[in-house]
């Protein structure tokens, strides 16, 4: 492992957790190069729903390797960008009576947000953006700005404005309405804030570790933003793509953002892309206003083809993945229980959950002992307390439950 230490950049952080050189994967596991499995619950942080090497995708992507067809194509039309938006229109957005153009902002998840942000400045003419406590939207500047975290704000090595921070769902624990002091400053001519672009918004938030706004708070936000001129743009990028259960994460409150950020899972197969859905009328970019260049990464869409045909024809994968959600939750709450003298809660939707710890030193010590156990779990929340579980969506009943009494051991010997 030398060569790690001594070449790659001290920012390197997930290997710190998991000290093993990994090297093949499949499904829901990993083996590293003494063949030891470890069983993921981890998922690529969401960009691995479908599990490791899933069989149908690859089937796919070699074919498509095989015949020497285009890889990369910056944004011109290829067949590969065209069966994956015609697959995407037919049996994501149609199906869901969503109307939304789709830009291929950049490979990765922060690429969604900065076109978002850049998108809803241009077309309200505002600046400020409300953010909520605790939000995660990415590493550079713009999605930075929006984030919570002090730590990774810390690393921006300048001022990072115009985004305005209102509490989450439950963030004051009830002592005031939800929406109070974001109304009154909406509605007070003399509050200070200057008139927001847009709010930005994760139904839940994964890196803040694992907080579920519930429905009739996201429909009130809808509201809020609408009675304001406010644009809504939904970050689901963690969220998205079957995490929670409908494809969509705000499927569950009923309500449509203006804006929605795709990443991780839309590629399918762990391949870099990301999309940012607009509003038709919103759509006022110049053509290359936002420009990059591995914004067509050709086996990313057939790969992200593959997995919406194999997957979202039918509400199975929705309805395996609220079965398997309650499977994890009634365990976790069991586990959590059984726990005397340290006091653990739960949190969760989907198949993404929490054990949330008094403080971050318990959570990384049941972290590393899962590791010891052959299970990969990683802390999430501001002070790292959560130890967050994301299997792929396609995990059976067998290696979750197996999974679920790996952390039970970890969590006993722990505390
Ligand atoms: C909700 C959310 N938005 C944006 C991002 C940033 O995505 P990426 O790391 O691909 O830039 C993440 C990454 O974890 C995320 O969870």
């Amino acid at each position: 492992m030398g060569i790690f230490a001594t070449r790659e950049s001290s920012v390197r952080s997930y290997c710190r957790s998991w000290p093993a050189v990994f090297d093949r994967a499949a499904g829901s596991w990993l083996y590293d190069t003494s063949g030891r499995a470890y069983l993921d619950f981890f998922a690529g942080a969401g960009a691995l729903n479908y599990g490791h090497n899933n069989p149908a995708l690859k089937a796919a992507l070699l074919d498509y390797l095989a015949g020497d067809r285009v890889i990369h194509s910056l944004d011109m039309h290829t067949v590969a960008k065209r069966e994956f938006l015609t697959t995407f229109d037919e049996l994501i957005l149609g199906p869901r009576q969503l109307d939304y153009r789709v830009q291929f902002p950049g490979p990765g998840g922060a690429n969604a947000v900065e076109a978002a942000l850049k998108l809803a400045r241009k077309a309200t003419g505002r600046t400020q953006v409300i953010t909520f406590t605790n939000a995660f939207h990415g590493m550079t500047l713009g999605a930075l700005s929006v984030t919570g975290g002090s730590f990774h704000r810390g690393g921006a090595g300048l001022p990072l404005t115009h985004a305005t921070p209102m509490p989450f769902d439950r963030a004051l624990d009830g002592p005031m309405a939800d929406f109070a002091w974001l109304e009154y400053l909406l509605d007070n001519r003399g509050s200070g804030l200057n008139d927001p672009a847009a709010v930005i918004v994760e139904t839940v938030q994964g890196e803040g570790g694992i907080r579920v706004a519930r429905p009739e708070w996201l429909r009130e936000l809808a509201a809020l933003c609408q009675r304001h001129g406010i644009l809504l743009i939904v970050d689901d990028v963690q969220m998205g793509c079957g995490r929670t259960g409908p494809f969509f994460s705000f499927e569950t409150a009923g309500i449509q953002p203006d804006m929605v950020c795709l990443s991780k899972s839309i590629g399918g197969f762990g391949l870099p892309m990301a999309l940012t859905l607009i509003r038709p009328d919103l759509d006022i970019w110049q053509p290359g206003e936002h420009n990059g260049t591995f914004r067509g990464v050709n086996p990313a869409f057939v790969t992200g083809t593959a997995a919406l045909r194999s997957y979202w024809r039918d509400d199975k994968l929705e309805r395996s993945t609220r079965a398997a959600g309650q499977r994890v939750s009634a365990a976790l709450a069991a586990l959590a229980e059984s726990v005397p003298g340290t006091a653990i809660r739960t949190r969760g939707r989907g198949l993404a959950h929490c054990l949330a710890f008094a403080n971050g030193e318990l959570a990384g010590k049941v972290c590393t002992a899962a590791f010891e156990r052959g299970l990969l779990v990683e802390t999430a929340g501001p002070d790292g307390e959560a130890v967050k579980l994301m299997p792929p969506l396609t995990v059976t009943d067998a290696e979750l439950d197996q999974g679920l009494a790996l952390l039970a051991d970890a969590v006993r010997s722990v505390c």
